[in-house]
């Protein structure tokens, strides 16, 4: 049976990922602050904000694994939607421990205590090369993530994959508070998240993680360490206009990167 580690399961992006393994047959093991509703999903509760407890946690949750197909490193957070000259260190510090820190942290682990691993996805965001205003610590830590990953495809063994990957817009609890608490009149790049959610192109977290899962080989054979953004693999017109209206550049549009 194919085995998969997720983390932040408890809700969004991860727990559809989580359903849509299990139901395939996979062996899903998670992590999250609050409990996975899934009874057939192995789950151990973690704070990863508190970087000691995650090496215990994972030993115990996967202490008899020898290998494992897919990590999936998703838990994550969006911190406040605010310039960033009014965003205090310690906010972004705040932000960093979860989204860059802690997934050191698990690969750390996975890289000392796994035998075998497959792939790794780390959940990325277009946010790491869009520097839309407001975006600014996760923006930031996003760009540091993708960053680990190429750093970290050095030391992982070759047969290991590694990705990180921006999902596209998905309709969860991150995307409901930029919908509904941001000033769109401020930070305009919301515009395009309420017109998302309006119009339906906004996927639920089932189709999101189905989106992914459905592009795992061609994810294999992207280079490793690389940034991919899903909309790059299967809506490149989309992909395109979005970078376009950002005047941003990414591999798959610009031949000179
Ligand atoms: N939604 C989008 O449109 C979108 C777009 C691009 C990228 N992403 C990325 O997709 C990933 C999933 O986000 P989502 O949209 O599904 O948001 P979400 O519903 O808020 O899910 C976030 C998950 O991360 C977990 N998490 C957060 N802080 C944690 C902590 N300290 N310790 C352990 N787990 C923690 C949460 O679990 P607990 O609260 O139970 O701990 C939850 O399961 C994130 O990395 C996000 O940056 C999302």
């Amino acid at each position: 049976m194919k085995k998969a580690f997720i983390s932040g399961i408890s809700s969004g992006l991860g727990l559809g990922l989580g359903e849509t393994l299990t139901d395939a047959g996979w062996d899903v093991y998670g992590i999250s602050r609050r409990n996975c509703p899934r009874a057939d999903i192995t789950h151990a509760t973690c704070d990863i904000r508190k970087r000691e407890t995650i090496h215990p946690t994972l030993t115990t949750l996967m202490k008899d694994l020898k290998h494992v197909d897919l990590v999936i490193l998703n838990a994550g957070v969006l911190g406040r939607i605010a310039d960033l000259s009014e965003t205090a260190v310690s906010e972004l510090q705040d932000i960093f421990n979860v989204n860059v820190w802690a997934q050191k942290s698990i690969l750390d682990w996975f890289l000392h205590h796994i035998h075998s691993v497959g792939h790794i996805i780390l959940i990325s965001s277009g946010a790491a090369v869009v520097g839309n205003r407001g975006w600014g610590g996760y923006a930031l830590s996003k760009a540091a993530g993708n960053m680990l990953i190429k750093l970290y495809a050095h030391e992982f063994p070759q047969e290991t994959g590694l990705t990180a990957l921006a999902p596209g817009l998905i309709d969860t609890q991150m995307t409901h508070y930029l919908r509904t608490d941001v000033d769109r009149n401020k930070y305009h790049a919301v515009e395009r998240i309420a017109e998302a959610h309006a119009t339906g192109v906004m996927l639920s977290p089932r189709k999101a993680a189905e989106r992914i899962l459905t592009q795992l080989t061609a994810l294999r054979e992207c280079p490793r360490g690389e940034f991919v953004d899903i909309r790059s693999l299967d809506a490149p017109h989309e992909y395109a206009k979005l970078m376009g209206a950002q005047g941003t550049t990414t591999h798959r549009d610009s031949p000179a990167r």
